[in-house]
């Protein structure tokens, strides 16, 4: 049986203050109810508010980035140690705006992956098309050359801590979401791809998340979907109220 999930990545949003504030609201949430892992990804700025706030709740903390090396002349870097000690879980790898934005290759992305796992943290595995692949019909070819180029060097043993999550860029922050079914064909097909690599028991128990525009409204349809296994939110996880809807959708 593989974990279900649902993970809150804030991104740049939050300073200390307002972090605080959401912090405080989401540790009074009775999460007990619900099948999921709750995980929430803070800007480095407020791990250690997270930690300490969250250190005695179910809720999990991960960072949204790691520096593949673990001390050194890195100006404005990050380390896995660093993340360890301020009681952080999971490390976002790969998110598209990584990639877009900041130009994170493949092997790059690879090194991070290496590092994180190295220094016993789980791993959020982020893959998805933009649109132009999507109307092209590529969104199949391109998420498996992301896992092969980002993901695949790792050995079967280590898969346990890895998470996948799917996130179509063009759903991302448009209100546009994949539909259920959209979710579910390429969700099948990543875990056909975990089976190929590594072995069927393997890709039945990797967790595969769907990211992109997921709300209250339409979070108990997605994760209903045989494949996937929770999200990874976005918008809806600066609201309390509404990630804890979301929490509550399994
Ligand atoms: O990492 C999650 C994020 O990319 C999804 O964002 O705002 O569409 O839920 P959003």
């Amino acid at each position: 049986m593989r974990t279900q999930i649902v993970a809150g990545n804030w991104k740049m949003n939050c300073d200390l203050d307002e972090s605080q504030h959401l912090l405080n609201a989401l540790k009074q949430k009775d999460f007990s109810k619900s099948n999921a892992e709750v995980i929430v990804a803070p800007p480095f700025t407020n791990l250690y508010a997270a930690h300490k706030t969250l250190e005695n709740s179910s809720i999990k903390i991960s960072s949204q980035n790691i520096n593949e090396n673990d001390k050194g002349a890195y100006t404005g870097e990050i380390s896995p140690s660093m993340l360890k000690s301020v009681g952080v879980e999971y490390a976002i790898i790969g998110h598209s705006e990584r990639r877009a934005i900041y130009e994170e290759s493949d092997d790059l992305l690879a090194k991070k992956v290496t590092a994180a796992l190295k220094h016993d943290l789980k791993v959020m595995f982020c893959i998805g098309e933009d649109l132009e692949k999507r109307k092209a019909d590529k969104h199949f070819e391109v998420v498996e050359e992301q896992l092969k180029n980002g993901l695949f060097h790792i050995d079967a043993s280590e898969m346990k801590d890895v998470v996948i999550a799917y996130e179509p860029v063009w759903a991302i922050g448009t209100g546009e979401t994949a539909s259920p079914e959209q979710a579910q064909e390429i969700h099948e097909h990543i875990r056909k791809i975990l089976a190929k690599q590594y072995s069927q028991e393997i890709a039945d128990q990797t967790s595969i998340l769907y990211g992109g525009s997921v709300k209250p409204n339409n979070a108990k349809e997605i994760f209903a979907k045989k494949d996937v296994d929770g999200g990874l939110i976005g918008g809806a996880s600066l609201d309390a109220d509404s990630f804890a809807e979301i929490v509550m959708s399994f």
